[in-house]
């Protein structure tokens, strides 16, 4: 009987770049996505581009008789939960629509994969959780064992469903689960048919350079240069290639299904998935103007709420115990990032 990799959210930006790397790698997998902030184009296009037929539900995690269907009509070794709303700054202004959809949907997810016995958990976290490392000594780069302290809804989210993974995996034998803390994917797939399609003004630093470049957006806003500790006054992150975090998926997948636990709990263990290095915005503005030969006109303005100053990941412990490490430059990011912008100017073609 085929076994199957469920992944929520796989139509999505992170998701459907992870469907690609999972059918490369000899994977099956299904899809199952509300298509709230997503389009079902993308998963054409990962069919596409791996010759290969995935299946894709729409539905909402909070639906759990819907996804318990799911669950009885595959059979399901793996599940990668990307589902989720993402926006801090609109985490802040309808913060139980995000607990209900993160959370609830979350505890759903366990719930259903407990009552089918389904064993792997890949779960879908950010740096976020964290909030403001620099107040630590020694915590930049970020180590796993950082203190968490999430400044917003949205980062709360995130954190508190790590701790449920954390409480059921402690009472549940049959459960491993891989914690993934994210730090800040960018690009697009080289091959320029799959990207990150914001619905609206985009909230991030990238997908908003590129609408600027190609002349949706006239000018790109700083958000403060005044940040003491940066070599420029622009806030520091650690950009990765979604492609590099999407095969950081496979290798997870690969470390728990070597995992044996003891009988008595399962397994839960976190790890940053980061390159090391960190780059200012000025740093980011520069390697797009170099990879695309396009100038990117801005202006300086206020600091937006809830940014800190420095989020770059130490990721020794997943090149360590995932054997997973980035390959690809931040340029490399930005020029996959022009070539799907190009490509696809109005990204799926939703209404913006
Ligand atoms: C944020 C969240 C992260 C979340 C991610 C995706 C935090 C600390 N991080 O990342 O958890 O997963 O969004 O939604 O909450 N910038 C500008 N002008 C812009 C946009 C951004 O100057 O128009 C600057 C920001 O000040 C920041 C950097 O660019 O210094 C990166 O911002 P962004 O791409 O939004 O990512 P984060 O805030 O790091």
């Amino acid at each position: 009987m085929t076994e199957y990799v469920l992944v929520t959210g796989g139509a999505g930006y992170i998701g459907s770049h992870t469907v690609v790397e999972l059918a490369n790698g000899g994977y099956h997998t299904i899809v199952v996505d509300n298509l709230c902030n997503s389009s079902e184009e993308s998963i054409r296009r990962v069919e596409e581009l791996t010759s290969t037929k995935v299946p894709f539900i729409k539905l909402d995690l909070r639906d759990q008789e819907a996804l318990d269907k799911v669950f009885t009509d595959y059979n399901i070794k793996s599940v990668i939960h990307f589902a989720g709303l993402k926006a801090v700054g609109e985490s802040t202004k309808i913060p139980l629509e995000y607990y209900d959809c993160n959370v609830t949907g979350a505890v759903n997810l366990l719930k259903v994969m407990q009552a089918h016995k389904v064993p792997n958990f890949v779960f879908s976290s950010s740096a976020t959780v964290y909030g403001d490392a620099t107040k630590y000594e020694n915590m930049i780069p970020i180590p796993e064992e950082c203190p968490t302290g999430p400044m917003s809804p949205y980062g709360r989210t995130k954190l508190f469903i790590e701790d449920i993974i954390r409480d059921a995996a402690s009472a549940d034998p049959n459960l491993k689960a891989a914690i993934l803390r994210y730090f800040n994917p960018i690009g697009a797939h080289p091959s320029g048919r799959i990207g990150e399609d914001p619905l609206g003004i985009p909230n991030n630093l990238l997908p908003f350079i590129a609408q600027v470049a190609v002349g949706r957006r006239e000018k790109l806003q700083v958000f403060g240069n005044d940040y003491e500790g940066s070599p420029d006054g622009t806030p520091i992150r650690d950009y990765i290639h979604v492609v590099d975090l999407a095969k950081g998926h496979l290798a997870a997948l690969s470390k728990l299904d070597s995992i044996k636990t003891d009988g008595i709990q399962g397994f839960v263990r976190e790890w940053n998935l980061g390159s090391g290095k960190g780059s200012t915005v000025f740093d980011i503005i520069h390697a797009f103007e170099r990879a695309t030969g396009k100038t990117i006109p801005y202006d300086v303005v206020a600091r937006r709420n809830g940014d800190v100053l420095d989020l770059t990941a130490k990721p020794t412990r997943a090149n360590i115990e995932l054997k997973w490490e980035v390959q690809l430059s931040v340029e490399q990011a930005c020029r996959d990032l022009w070539n799907w912008t190009t490509k696809n100017p109005l990204g799926y073609g939703h209404e913006h």
